[in-house]
């Protein structure tokens, strides 16, 4: 059983398969054409980690609160453990083993790693899933209260969340770096 936080989307499942039995459901996962017969009810966080062995995508608490689960559907944050995987059919899902590029860790990751953002690492996928995200939508010079805000359903239980708002701030300022340089 799971619970969907009031925040968070409905999701719509396929319709089930003649008897009830299992839908396929096709999808991009870091740039791979992937599909996979599965019951209707399969989550996409388990899809990702129990079809795909993708197990960068954490589960922290299966209730839509923590965000450990965070990915990118369609270039969007979104908490993979109250979106049903047949809702995903024909999309596009980025997971944490997708960011890097060319063996090169995306600014995000090296500005975690640069600036301590991490403790025991659990929250970490998804905060910096989250973190590429708000920089998407919030512009690459983002302040503090802005950051806070909107990590707002990401939890950390070690950090205390100081060096997580300075490895986003400045994650987010390299973002922006590179996008010029490639302009
Ligand atoms: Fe998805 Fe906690 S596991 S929000
Ligand atoms: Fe441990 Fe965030 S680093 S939960």
């Amino acid at each position: 059983m799971f619970f969907r936080s009031k925040s968070q989307p409905e999701t719509q499942a396929s319709a089930p398969g003649p008897g009830g039995g299992l839908v396929r459901v096709a999808m991009t996962v870091n740039g791979k054409a992937v599909s996979a017969d599965v019951e209707p009810r399969t989550l996409l966080v388990h899809y990702l980690r129990e079809h795909l062995r993708l197990t960068g995508t954490h589960v922290g608490c299966d209730t839509s609160q923590c965000g450990a689960c965070v990915i990118h559907l369609n270039g969007k944050a979104v908490k993979s453990c109250t979106t049903l995987a047949v809702s995903c059919e024909g999309a596009s899902v980025t997971t944490i083993e997708g960011l890097a590029q060319g063996g090169k860790l995306h600014p995000m990751q090296e500005a975690f790693r640069e600036h301590h953002g991490l403790q025991c690492g659990f929250c970490t996928p998804g905060m910096i899933m989250a973190a590429v995200d708000i920089a998407n939508r919030k512009g690459t010079q983002l302040d503090e209260a802005t950051i806070r805000h909107e990590l707002e359903g990401n939890l950390c239980r070690c950090t205390g969340y100081h060096n997580i708002v300075a490895a986003v701030k400045a994650g987010a300022a390299a973002m922006g770096g590179m996008r010029q340089a490639a302009e």
